[in-house]
């Protein structure tokens, strides 16, 4: 049952004071509550924790279920988003226990007075809704998960670099098990659980399947990360050393402090560029089942043309897309469209394809932006992408599907570009490589 016009009302009266110390109580919300669950350490990415990242997307959509409660359809792409990796981390309904407790208490400290026993109720009542709604998709997605539904043992069977400079790395992952993998549909992740020396929690991180699906391995790309200047910066406030646990103090410590993360990460590139320089064949990692929402859906019958626009990392779930549909041999048009500040990977895979395929246009070009770079727009990225004609963007064809991966400034350029053009949001697909999800800014 929904909340009561009176607990909507309820609700509705603290969204402002809670918007306003939005950072105050994911900060709160997380420290308390790996402090008394120091095992969440291990669901949780310690550096998307060390930046609010993580408490920022989670209390952001609270704020915004809890206002839109009348119209949550609103709210079922980011939810499905939700769902899809929270199963890839083996979330389940025990855990949203322990975050309803420690999230009404963080409300508590900043409501005060204002939190009397009848908003609590219609808080808690309002968690479990979005709760609920959250866990019976789960529930779902792992029944149609099958056997597999946990930590799965692989092991390394190939280590390829993708790009001369070697800052992108292809791992081909087999099953420790022998058993054959289930397919799973293009341009979906996975999430790989590792242990990393000296560090006391599990590090986490998703990875798109960069092939078409095989029974006896999966592939990852995986790009060194190399962070930002400002993030090589030592944090205002440090918590913990690398080999300790939560050093948490105090629940209610400095509200401007938004350092979560039991464990400061000692450098970007934590998971990348331990995969990339210390992982070789032979060596063990775990995965959860794929999942995701950016996808194409290959058994779908329609065969408009597919637009696949990417940059570095971003072409390993495109070159997925890009394999399965020419092994299905439709005939289906596709566009690959890709942008590289060096060597592009997978460019020798996708001319070899192409060669065999003539419904496949190719565009290579060069681009400050492809490694995330936000100084400042190139023009000789706009040029070239706006330079691209009607038939490589097939513009002409009302059903073209895009799909768009690469560093958000990228994703945006390219999505005000289709907009631009003509191309209704529902037709394109971007996939963010980090926690939130990604919007295009309405102008
Ligand atoms: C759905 C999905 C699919 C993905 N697919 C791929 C893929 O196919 N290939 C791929 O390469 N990546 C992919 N990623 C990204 C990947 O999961 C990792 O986020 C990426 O490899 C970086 O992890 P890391 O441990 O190497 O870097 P981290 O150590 O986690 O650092 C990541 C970033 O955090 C910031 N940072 C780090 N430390 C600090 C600090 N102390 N203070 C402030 N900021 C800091 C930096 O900007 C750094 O660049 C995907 C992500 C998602 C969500
Ligand atoms: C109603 C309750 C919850 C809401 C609204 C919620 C919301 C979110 C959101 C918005 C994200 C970011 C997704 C993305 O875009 O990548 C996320 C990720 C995540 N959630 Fe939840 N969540 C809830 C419950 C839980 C529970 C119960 C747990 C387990 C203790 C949990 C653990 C995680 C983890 C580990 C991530 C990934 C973080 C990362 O990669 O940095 N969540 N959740």
């Amino acid at each position: 049952m929904g909340l009561t016009r009176r607990e909507a009302e309820l609700v509705n009266e603290t969204i402002p004071a809670l918007r306003q110390h939005g950072e105050h109580i994911s900060t709160v919300f997380y420290k308390s509550m790996l402090r008394d669950h120091p095992e969440l350490n291990h669901y949780f990415n310690s550096v998307n924790m060390h930046t609010g990242r993580q408490p920022r997307a989670l209390t952001a959509l609270i704020l915004a279920f809890a206002s839109n409660i009348v119209n949550i359809s609103e709210l079922t792409p980011k939810l499905e988003r939700v769902a899809q990796k929270h199963v890839s981390l083996v979330i389940h309904p025990e855990h949203y226990e322990i975050v309803a407790k420690y999230l009404i208490r963080a409300f508590s400290a900043v409501l005060g007075p204002a939190m009397t026993a009848e908003v609590n109720a219609a808080w808690t009542k309002a968690y479990w809704l979005m709760a609920k709604m959250l866990t019976g998709r789960e529930a779902i997605i792992y029944k149609e998960f099958g056997a597999w539904t946990n930590w799965r043992a692989f092991t390394i069977s190939k280590k390829t670099p993708e790009t001369i400079e070697g800052d992108i790395v292809s791992f081909n992952l087999a099953p420790v098990d022998g058993k054959p993998l289930p397919p799973y549909k293009p341009g979906q992740y996975v999430t790989i659980r590792l242990k990393i020396k000296g560090l006391k929690y599990c590090q986490l991180r998703q990875y798109s399947l960069s092939d078409a699906p095989r029974p006896d391995s999966y592939r990852i790309t995986v790009k060194r990360d190399i962070g930002s200047g400002e993030d090589s910066k030592p944090p205002s406030r440090q918590f913990g050393s690398l080999d300790d646990g939560p050093p948490i103090s105090s629940a209610a410590s400095s509200a401007s402090d938004s350092s979560i993360g039991s464990v400061r990460p000692h450098r970007p590139g934590l998971v990348s560029g331990t995969l990339i320089d210390d992982f070789q064949v032979g060596d063990a990692v775990e995965l959860t089942h794929p999942s995701g929402e950016f996808f194409l859906d290959t058994d779908d019958p329609n065969t408009s043309p597919v637009v696949l626009i990417s940059a570095g990392a971003g072409a390993g779930p495109l070159y997925a897309i890009l394999k399965t549909v020419s092994e299905q041999g439709k005939g289906r048009p596709m566009s690959w469209i890709q942008a590289s500040r060096h060597d592009a990977p997978f460019r020798e895979r996708v001319e070899k394809i192409a060669q065999d395929d003539p419904n496949i246009r190719l565009k290579f070009f060069r681009s400050r932006l492809a490694d995330g770079d936000v100084i400042s727009l190139t023009s000789r990225f706009q040029e070239d992408f706006i330079g691209l004609n009607w038939e490589d963007l097939w513009l002409h064809d009302k059903m073209t599907q895009y799909f768009v991966c690469g560093p958000e400034k990228f994703m945006t350029e390219i999505g005000g570009h289709l907009l631009k053009n003509g191309i209704p949001e529902s037709r394109i697909k971007y996939e963010l490589y980090s926690v939130g999800s990604f919007e295009m800014k309405k102008n």
